[in-house]
């Protein structure tokens, strides 16, 4: 049986989320058409946060009621509180996501709280969805590496994914926000947390910064993992993680698995046109090595 990997595009999210240029919510939403049309199941559609700490996703509401929702294709937001959970709720969205992190200093520059205190906001959250029939991914930040605490060892990942599993979060995507792990790391990571949650819901998200996203990727298919999220041109970054570069590019990810026999179900062509898309609505060029190789 040919094995079959599931993506989940947080371009418009994680990507956008970055940008200092206004972005139209027309092009928020055609960027998210485009992507279903390409083929992703999963699409980050925005965040449900305060717009004076992320100011580019103030207008997810506008987003989410205006996006024409394909069959089959579900469209979740980052809520990292019951304000943002009922704003989400109120854009009839049909997944949230709370994001948590591994690094105490990263919590607080991210969510303004610590480890311990984003886990009580959290489980509220998790309550009200698990009561509306919304399912509900973990995030875990900063698994390999923090901005303001260096390394970050599996053991100090491992609690904070087994709670938000514990929970009731479906999946728990460990980001490598600053994209610095290497697939050694990597390795070490998905072990010791597999040995914690089933490996069926941990889904890698691998920002390319020291470009060993797709590395990365392939030690975690080795590992059993078969879900990864990863963000068109390779948008993007983290506004409270200087100088993190986008998550690794929908189109390399789906370029090197399909190329080596593994499903995903994305239309690479597609991809790239969508990638050149908003490329040029950004004004720079693809962040996707088989983009620019494709359209040389
Ligand atoms: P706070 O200031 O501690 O919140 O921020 P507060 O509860 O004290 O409220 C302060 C103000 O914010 C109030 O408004 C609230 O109403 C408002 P005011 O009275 O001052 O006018 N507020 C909200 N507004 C809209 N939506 C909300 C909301 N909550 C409160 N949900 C808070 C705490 C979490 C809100 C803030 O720190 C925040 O919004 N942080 C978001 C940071 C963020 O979005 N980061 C990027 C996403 S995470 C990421 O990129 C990593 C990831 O990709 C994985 C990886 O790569 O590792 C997921
Ligand atoms: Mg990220």
């Amino acid at each position: 049986m040919t094995q079959t990997i599931n993506l989940v595009e947080v371009g418009p999210r994680d990507g956008l989320q970055n940008e200092k240029q206004a972005i139209d919510v027309a092009d928020k939403i055609e960027l998210i058409e485009r992507l279903a049309r390409a083929g992703m199941k999963t699409i980050e559609g925005g965040a449900f946060v305060s717009p004076k700490w992320v100011p580019q996703m103030a207008a997810s509401d506008e987003v989410m009621a205006k996006i024409d929702r394909a069959n089959g294709v579900s469209y979740p937001v980052l809520t990292p509180n019951m304000k943002g959970y009922e704003g989400a709720r109120a854009a009839k969205a049909d997944t949230v996501a709370v994001f948590g992190a591994a690094s105490e200093s990263f919590s607080r520059r991210n969510i303004n709280c610590s480890i311990e205190e984003s886990l009580e906001r959290f489980r509220p959250v998790i309550e009200a969805a698990k009561q509306d029939g919304v399912r509900v991914r973990g995030y875990v930040s900063c698994v390999l590496g923090c901005p303001y605490e260096g390394k970050i060892s599996p053991a100090q990942v491992v609690p904070v994914a087994v709670a938000l599993y514990e929970m009731g979060c479906y999946e728990i995507s460990l980001g490598d926000t600053i994209g610095v792990g290497t697939p050694h790391e990597t390795r070490a990571l998905i072990k010791a947390v597999a040995q914690e949650i089933p490996v069926t819901a941990i889904a890698g998200h691998f920002h390319d910064t020291y470009g060993q996203a797709l590395a990365n990727i392939w030690t975690a298919i080795e590992e059993n993992v078969a879900t990864f999220d990863c963000s068109v041109s390779g948008l993007g970054g983290c506004p409270y993680a200087k100088g993190a570069s986008g998550n690794v590019a929908s189109e390399d990810v789906v370029y090197s698995l399909e190329r080596s026999g593994l499903k995903t179900g994305a239309d690479l062509d597609a991809l790239i046109e969508t990638s050149l898309w908003i490329s040029e609505k950004l004004g720079r060029k693809p962040g996707s090595k088989v983009t620019l190789a494709k359209t040389a």
